[in-house]
């Protein structure tokens, strides 16, 4: 079974942390092959555009992208494997292994993971001028005058659909029962304060969990679920929320077992998947070799998982483990002073 990838290292530190990963598994010899579009300045300087067409022809060939973070002009790749190949489902799994900094004193079983909307909501894209919406005459629940009238100022749309919003709690509740153990799906929304936005996600996802009487449903008021989420994180399965509560509380879900250098993520559509870590492009180490490949690593082990490769993701996830657990070839940000090689290095002899 051969499958191929497509490489797109991203930005600033973002390459140092994927290098090293492609290399481990490229090691493993089971049958990948690895195409690298050229996006970004490269792309531009050499075409004329940051994403060419032959790199988008190359993404569309592959079985699956792994993506880099971006902090620039790799971005078009970015919004063509998200809005342009339709994964709506991100995938972010918050997982606490023995001998990661977290801060918590008592991080043991922390096994959630955020699923999050990730095409709608405010990352649309359309934001204006409030005098743009004087034809519409708008007025709010809240503000006593017509938007337009409130001041200078600009506008969002929060945009959530049925559609979108039911093809991801389906995803949610699917992978709740996928999971092993507590089959548990929570909802996070803002339906108190945005009945018509939050509230019709809300309402959508409390209407499918008739679909699944196997998985316990649950929801809470997104503010209130963060404060659950760091005080009693191991409460959880899996949980999902529309998009920028889910940027968000992702990245802080990272911090919670130890930093974002370990938060992994995959965005499923119905027919492509990629995969990235979530972590941004570091810029502030770039060129030092510490970055933490982690979450680029284990990223890696859900695209293997998604290509077929389960009992090689297992042993990667659980070298990964084991280089925690020893403690001894971790990277700055969590205590340690490997560097980014020297932890895939470890992480290679534990295989
Ligand atoms: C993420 C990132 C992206 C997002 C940025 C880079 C556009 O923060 O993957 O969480 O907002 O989704
Ligand atoms: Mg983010």
């Amino acid at each position: 079974m051969i499958k191929t990838i497509a490489v797109i290292e991203g930005d600033d530190a973002a390459p140092e942390a994927m290098r090293p990963v492609v290399q481990l598994l490229d090691s493993l010899n089971m049958g990948l092959e690895w195409t690298y579009p050229e996006v970004g300045e490269v792309a531009e300087e050499r075409t004329g555009s940051a994403f060419p067409p032959a790199a988008k022809a190359m993404i569309d060939r592959a079985d699956s992208t792994f993506f880099g973070s971006t902090s620039g002009k790799t971005g078009v790749a970015l919004n063509y494997l998200r809005w342009g190949k339709e994964t709506y489902a991100n995938v972010r799994p918050c997982r606490y292994l023995p001998g990661c900094a977290s801060p918590l004193a008592q991080p043991d079983g922390i096994d959630f993971v955020i699923v999050r909307e990730n095409l709608e909501d405010l990352y649309v894209g359309v934001e204006g001028p409030l005098e743009d919406l004087a034809p519409l005459n708008l007025t709010g629940r809240t503000i006593r005058k017509p938007v337009h009238q409130v001041g200078e100022g600009r506008f969002a749309i929060k945009a959530i659909t049925r559609e979108g919003t039911e093809r991801v709690v389906r995803f949610a509740f699917e992978l709740a029962r996928k999971r092993n153990g507590k089959r548990k799906l929570t909802c996070a929304t803002k339906h108190n304060m945005l009945r018509g936005t939050d509230g019709f996600f809300l309402e959508v996802a409390s209407g499918l969990a008739a679909d699944y009487p196997d998985v316990a449903f649950e929801s809470f008021i997104i503010d209130d679920f963060a404060c659950r989420m760091i005080r009693e994180p191991q409460k959880y399965d899996v949980v999902v929320m529309p998009n920028q509560y889910g940027d968000i509380l992702s990245d802080a879900a990272g911090g919670l077992v130890g930093s974002l250098g370990l938060a992994a993520s995959g965005c499923f559509g119905d027919d492509y998947a990629y995969f990235e870590p979530a972590h941004g492009t570091a810029p502030d180490i770039a060129g030092r070799n510490i970055i933490n490949p982690t979450a680029a690593m284990l990223s890696a082990t859900m695209m293997l998982d998604y290509l077929g490769f389960e009992a090689q993701a297992r042993q990667i996830e659980a070298a990964v483990a084991r280089v925690y657990a020893e403690g001894v070839a971790l990277t700055p940000d969590q205590g340690g002073e490997a560097s980014t090689t020297a932890f895939c290095a470890a992480v290679g002899r534990a295989l």
